[in-house]
């Protein structure tokens, strides 16, 4: 099953929401934001794009990405939904124009991008617009929104790359501004760190790993990401890593590969991306045998877990502000009279059972789940 946008989690999610709604509870599950932190070009965006699952991002050599991108998905019900167009979603799928799909920048308020090649024409627009076309950097964020059935809703952000030598029109104290923006955003600490290394660089000069330190020294919530695992010289390979040799990361490392420039210029779709991934791990000798914890659907579980822990971890609190909406409610019911009170009790009493219900569900089900599978 795909990434993020995980049906099941989806549906706890949004039954979870219903349960909120009942009893007027706003915004009861804050989920945490997953941002990406890495060297020009390590591979940030290529990443978030393969966790989405679809093709919008601007990604390429050199200076791509120049202003952050805080990039909201939200959750919202289909009208037209079939579970062949889900399936494909799921599977990490590259598909046309959906009308329950669209984009929408917050500076062309109004504007709904069904097409996911026109959202990424317009960052590259509004980048320009900003910084100019010689490589110029904006710490002004672009805001998007994807309003979809399959999304959870969650920030993602995607963030310029590390870099210290100014090239173009870039400031002199490049390195500085840019890591100011990153910190900005790794720091909050609802963020999920995405800590992006070229395996085909040295993981002790991993500028990504460095800053993800400087906020999450304990790396309670930094992942390491490494990508062009394909680029490795022959012989060479990340097992060392992986297994905690090098640099250990409590929730360890994900080795990936995304696509190549050529795959890029050659508008390779996400689905045969993935495909080749999962054939490269499962083909090489030094993964076979560990394949099924390599590659970016097992980076998205992983992400899933986190956030399903968080759910788990915030239901306590959500609980007692439900707990508080009932006795406010009950109150109010008894200003009313008691000949209201026996109809209306029912009701709050019906709440009452739902929520304990939903309560159970991720409780008991999600958290077998959860204590099975190491993070
Ligand atoms: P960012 O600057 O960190 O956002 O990196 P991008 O996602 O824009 O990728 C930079 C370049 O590296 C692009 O040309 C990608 O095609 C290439 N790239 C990224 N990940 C991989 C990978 O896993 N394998 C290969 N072969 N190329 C990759
Ligand atoms: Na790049
Ligand atoms: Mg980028």
């Amino acid at each position: 099953a795909g990434g993020i946008s995980d049906p099941g989690l989806i549906t706890l999610v949004n039954k979870l929401q219903d349960v909120f709604t009942t009893v007027g509870v706003q915004n009861p599950i804050d989920l945490p934001q997953i941002a990406v932190v890495g060297s020009q070009s390590s591979g940030k965006s290529s990443v978030l794009e393969n966790i989405v699952g679809r093709d919008f991002l601007p990604r390429g050599t050199g200076i791509v990405t120049r202003r952050p991108l805080i990039l909201q998905l939200i959750n919202r019900e289909g009208t037209a939904k079939t579970n062949g167009v889900k399936e494909e979603i799921a599977a990490g799928g590259d598909k046309e124009a959906n009308a329950d799909e669209w984009g929408e920048f917050l500076h062309i308020p109004g504007q709904k991008f069904h097409d996911f090649g026109k959202i990424r024409d317009e960052i590259v627009k509004e980048t320009e617009a900003k910084t100019g076309r010689n490589a110029g950097i904006s710490p002004a964020p672009i805001n998007l929104r994807i309003y979809s059935p399959n999304v959870l809703t969650l920030t993602l952000v995607d963030l310029p790359g590390l870099t210290k030598v100014p090239v173009g029109d870039q400031p002199r104290d490049i390195e500085r501004q840019i890591k100011e923006m990153v910190l900005k955003q790794i720091s909050k600490p609802n963020a999920i760190i995405l800590a992006v290394t070229g395996a085909n660089t040295d993981l002790a000069n991993s500028d990504g790993l460095k800053l993800a330190r400087e906020v999450d020294p304990e790396g309670q919530r930094t992942i390491g990401v490494l990508t062009k695992v394909d680029l490795m010289d022959d012989g060479t390979d990340v097992v060392d890593i992986l297994a905690g040799r090098i640099i250990p990361l409590r929730l360890g490392y994900v080795p990936v590969v995304n696509r190549g420039q050529r795959d890029i210029d050659n508008k390779k779709v996400i689905t045969a991306a993935l495909e080749n991934e999962k054939n490269f791990f499962e083909n090489h000798k030094a993964y076979r045998n560990k394949s099924s914890y390599c590659g970016t659907p097992y980076l998205a579980r992983k992400l899933n877990l986190i956030l399903m822990m968080h759910i788990k971890q915030t239901l306590p609190d959500i609980k007692a502000r439900i707990s508080a909406s009932l006795q406010k409610y009950t109150t109010e019911l008894q200003g009313l009279g008691d000949s209201l009170l026996g109809n209306s009790g029912n009701i709050v009493l019906n709440i009452i059972t739902e929520f304990s219900n939903e309560w159970r569900t991720v409780l008991e089900g999600n958290n077998t789940e959860l204590s099975s599978v190491e993070l």
